[in-house]
């Protein structure tokens, strides 16, 4: 079933808006109703780019899931793509420890990791004592 993601996540990057780091990332993510997808948008002011994780997470939470049940991340650097530490606290946000993160390139799937692999010990809203949204 990550077939879907992958292709999805590997079609998307090709949008990626990317003219100062020349770094396309694409990603996909699975909930209940469907599959979202985003890409890196860049801008002339660096820290105002947005990472593909976050546009994903963005269309899910748009269209009224916030639940992920999967997250496949497509890029093509030598090594497997792995979320930066932003995105991984932004995934923890909707997805619980054992939630399946696969890592792509143009050669498949090169790593499977979890949340709690790529996040351990995450901060929640559970750390602190104000009401949930
Ligand atoms: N990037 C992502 O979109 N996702 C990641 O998980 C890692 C990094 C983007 C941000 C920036 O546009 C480019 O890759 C280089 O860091």
């Amino acid at each position: 079933m990550t077939d879907d993601l992958y292709e999805k996540a590997r079609a998307v990057r090709a949008n990626a808006h990317a003219p100062y780091s020349g770094f396309r990332v694409g990603a996909a993510i699975r909930s209940a109703s469907g599959v979202y997808v985003g890409c890196n948008v860049e801008n002339a002011a660096f820290p105002e780019g947005i990472c593909a994780e976050g546009g994903a997470i963005t269309s899910m939470v748009a269209a009224g899931d916030k639940a992920i049940l999967e997250v496949l991340i497509y890029a093509e650097a030598d090594t497997p793509t792995a979320p930066c530490g932003g995105c991984r606290q932004k995934l923890s946000e909707f997805a619980g420890p054992e939630v399946k993160v696969s890592l792509a390139g143009p050669d498949g799937v090169r790593a499977v990791m979890t949340m709690a692999d790529l996040l351990p010990a995450a901060f929640s809203g559970g750390h602190w004592s104000m009401p949930q949204a």
